[in-house]
């Protein structure tokens, strides 16, 4: 286990060393990111331009409490929501999805660190990332992934040989609030994941909504190693007396390690019937919420 504080200030000092210039991070809300960004910060201040895009595939409030935290670090907040929806625009196939979200978030970020005319790129990259990138085990896509058309001077990983686990302990260090120290894992290409199909702005907003809902109910009662909602598609209800073609939500919630294997908790009936006359009484276009018992394998934990 690295000891907390031996790192902190090898980091900063291995920052201050690298960047010597205008340096910019990409900021996704995760652990990762905001540790370096806190770092990167300390090292080397004012040089420091930390970006956030806001994707419109991001949680609920999640911009917002960005902004908040970390306000008075010159963050730059940029929304391209209609970039990405533009981009997502008839794609069904997940994989392509991926690669749409993925590419866009590189030519956002790449617009930006232009226009800064930034020489520097810090990533929060931690050591499994390069392990599981050399082995070529999977292809995911990271916020913060590699700028192409942009030479850097030098790309800063200060979390590199670190593991999630340490990264955490390092948060806390840094005083992070607990919400960014002990987050779920939330994947690069956030909510587009959990829409079966195409991304359209009535069903991000359907799944953002219904995930609240779930986090709320889950998360500090339940403890899971992730849970969320996904929008499966359309199925027939009634809501008052009107029958409706109402949107299917999934509720997923699983416990795991690592991620690499999931279990679907075996959650209180009583807990499952109030998320689904929650998620169907506060969002009017739901019709029927399922919750899924799979595990992983088969299933992966996302949907897509
Ligand atoms: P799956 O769905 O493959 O997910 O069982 C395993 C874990 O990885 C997260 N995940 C991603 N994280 N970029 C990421 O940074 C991605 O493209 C991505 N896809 C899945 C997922 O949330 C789960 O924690």
């Amino acid at each position: 286990m690295v000891k907390v504080d031996k790192f902190i200030p090898r980091a900063i000092e291995h920052i201050k060393e690298a960047a010597k210039g205008k340096t910019i991070i990409a900021l996704s809300g995760g652990v990762d990111s905001s540790v370096c960004a806190i770092l990167a910060h300390r090292a080397i201040g004012e040089h420091l331009t930390p970006i956030y895009i806001d994707t419109g595939l991001m949680r609920k409030g999640e911009t917002e409490r960005i902004s908040e935290i970390f306000g008075d670090m010159n963050l730059q907040v940029i929304d391209a929501k209609d970039r990405f929806l533009e981009a997502l625009v008839g794609l069904k196939d997940p994989e392509e999805k991926r690669k749409a979200v993925g590419e866009t978030f590189i030519r956002v970020f790449e617009d930006e660190a232009i226009e800064l005319e930034a020489e520097y790129l810090i990533q929060g990259t931690i050591y499994p990332d390069k392990i599981e990138s050399e082995g070529g085990i999977k292809s995911h896509h990271n916020v913060g992934g590699l700028p192409e058309h942009i030479k850097f001077k030098e790309i800063v990983e200060p979390i590199a040989d670190l593991y999630k686990d340490e990264v955490r302990e390092v948060a806390h260090a840094l005083d992070l609030p607990e919400e960014i120290c002990e987050r779920m894992p939330f994947p690069g290409p956030g909510l587009s994941v959990r829409i079966i199909g195409e991304v359209t702005e009535e069903k991000v907003d359907v799944v953002r909504e219904a995930n609240a809902i779930v986090e709320e109910e889950l998360l500090e009662k339940f403890g899971p190693w992730q849970t969320f909602a996904a929008v499966l598609g359309k199925g027939t209800g009634v809501k008052g007396d009107l029958r409706i073609h109402g949107w299917i939500v999934a509720v997923r919630a699983v416990g795991s390690r690592d991620g690499m294997t999931a279990d679907a908790m075996n959650l209180p009936w009583e807990t499952l019937q109030k998320i689904s006359s929650r998620i169907t009484g506060e969002i009017p276009s739901v019709a029927r919420v399922v919750y899924d018992i799979t595990p992983k394998p088969p299933a992966t934990i996302e949907f897509e």
